[in-house]
């Protein structure tokens, strides 16, 4: 969604989607301080102000375009433009951090600094750099048995990508993802997912739980989850 123009019903199934990759409800964000980390056109904030919610949402990207600010007759909504990695709110000011699609792991420790004690970071699709990189090391490693130093110009070219893509990542890469998951069986993609779980945990030295909601699908497709302690 890097076009300039959106119809409501395209940003209503766009906020849809999100929420539901988060696992959470309009109901669940009723009266809440939500912040939408990388929220690109801010698809949650408008749809939310279209049904009327008294779900407080702050939206964040690092690029801001004008025709985010909002639909035509759609009331002023908070879109801030600032780096994801210092995010400019004080601690214990939000009670839900979504990052959908969006940033990479740098910016968890911010996110999680901001949120307010029992306050939950939800990240979805399970996809930040750090765990994209070991994903694909891991796969393109046993699986596809290519030579390590092949992996790491390939992975060194993804990371220039992925930089440049802000989040959008590159066809290449997604179609080797793909092609590396496509070998495993459901219960070998959870264990996948659990370890990169752990992994992301060790990084970050934070305790993360996770959700699959499709074990089935070709990538389930995880939602990572950090709850502050109360
Ligand atoms: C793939 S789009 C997803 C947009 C939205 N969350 C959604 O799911 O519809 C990713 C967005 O994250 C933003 N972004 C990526 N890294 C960021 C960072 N470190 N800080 C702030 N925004 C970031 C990009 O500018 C882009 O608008």
């Amino acid at each position: 969604m890097s076009e300039n123009s959106y119809e409501q019903s395209e940003i209503t199934a766009r906020a849809e989607f999100v929420l539901k990759n988060v696992d959470l409800s309009w109901s669940d964000i009723e009266q809440k301080d939500i912040l939408d980390i990388g929220s690109g056109e801010s698809a949650l904030a408008q749809e939310a102000t279209r049904r009327g919610s008294t779900a407080r949402i702050t939206s964040l990207d690092r690029k801001v375009e004008k025709n985010w600010l909002g639909l035509p007759g759609q009331v002023k909504k908070r879109l801030l433009q600032a780096e994801g990695e210092a995010l400019p709110f004080s601690e214990s000011s939000f009670d839900y951090a979504i990052m959908h699609g969006s940033a990479g792991s740098d910016v968890i420790p911010e996110a999680v600094r901001v949120l307010r004690p029992g306050g939950e970071l939800r990240m979805a699709p399970l996809a930040g750099m750090l765990l994209e990189y070991w994903n694909i090391s891991y796969y393109l490693d046993k699986v596809k048995g290519r030579p390590q130093q092949e992996i790491v110009q390939l992975l060194e070219d993804f990371d220039r990508r992925i930089e440049e893509a802000d989040g959008w990542l590159p066809n290449e890469y997604v179609k080797l993802r793909k092609e590396a998951l496509d070998t495993l069986s459901q219960p070998q993609k959870i264990k996948v997912i659990e370890m990169m779980v752990k992994r992301y945990s060790q990084v970050l030295n934070l305790s993360f739980s996770f959700k699959v909601d499709d074990p089935s699908a070709r990538e389930p497709n995880a939602l990572l989850i950090y709850k502050k302690p109360e």
